[in-house]
């Protein structure tokens, strides 16, 4: 097991946003985290990174255990250099070219040399068929084209797991293909990937397992196959359906 999460608990005053979730990861797998708006999908993976600090939980991380209440800046650090975040909005440097936003990252608190951090960075740029695009800033780039650079960034760092909060749902439609195509690649070469998406057809085909939350509780997580063949309780049902009508 690559990621073990444990029993991730969190309120926000008197509310219960997250009461108890848990997910086992195996390297390689494309997990798809789904539910309703509010459910708390953002949370959990806000939690994960520490971006959010859960009032209790654990996490086994490659042989690491981390406690996702205590754990310490040390311990958060090395955690971050092993995965990276991609989210909705592209958060990229609007003064900064392309191949800088990329480079950032590796060279920030890292005595990497900047050739070999330009040579990463071109790297991953060309990985999402971005390596034409260097000196462009992200103003001069379409939405697709800025998520793909951010994709770009986090792969840079040469991350163990991706975690991804709805990377497409800022895009106009016709350029959302674009960036879960580049997704469905990494996929594809074995990347292990945490992924908030109400992109069904992404979740159906590219994912293998689910995670489905309503009101901080998992209502349903096991092979994406089964979740969208034959969900185990009626409202997984209710959901999918839901779902198939909208697309
Ligand atoms: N910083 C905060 N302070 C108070 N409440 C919060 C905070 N962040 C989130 N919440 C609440 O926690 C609940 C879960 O929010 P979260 O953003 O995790 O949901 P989500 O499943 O990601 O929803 P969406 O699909 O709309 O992105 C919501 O009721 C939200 O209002
Ligand atoms: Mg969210």
């Amino acid at each position: 097991m690559m990621l073990e999460i444990k029993d991730v608990k969190k309120r926000f005053e008197d509310h219960m946003v997250l009461d108890g979730i848990s997910l086992d990861v195996n390297k390689g797998d494309v997990v798809a985290i789904l539910g309703p708006s509010g459910s708390g999908k953002t949370t959990f993976l806000r939690c994960l990174n520490f971006l959010e600090r859960a009032d209790s939980g654990q996490m086994f991380f490659e042989g690491t255990r981390y406690d996702l209440n205590t754990a310490k800046k040390s311990e958060i650090t090395a955690l971050r250099r092993k995965t990276a975040f991609v989210f909705q909005s592209y958060n990229l440097f609007l003064n900064k070219n392309v191949l800088d936003n990329v480079m950032l990252g590796l060279t920030l608190g890292s005595k990497i040399r900047k050739q070999d951090a330009r040579e990463i960075a071109v790297e991953a740029l060309r990985k999402v068929g971005m390596a034409e695009r260097l000196t462009s800033y992200p103003s001069q780039l379409s939405g697709g084209q800025q998520q793909r650079v951010a994709i770009a960034r986090g792969l840079a760092l040469r991350p163990d797991i991706i975690f991804f909060d709805e990377p497409t749902s800022a895009l106009d439609p016709e350029l959302i293909g674009e960036v879960l195509s580049v997704m469905r690649q990494l996929a594809e070469e074995g990347m292990t990937m945490l992924v908030v998406t109400h992109e069904m057809e992404f979740a159906r085909n590219v994912s293998n397992k689910v995670l489905f939350m309503e009101n901080g509780h998992v209502v349903e997580s096991g092979p994406s196959h089964d979740f969208f063949n034959h969900p185990a309780s009626s409202r997984s049902l209710e959901f999918v359906n839901s779902l198939s009508n909208f697309a």
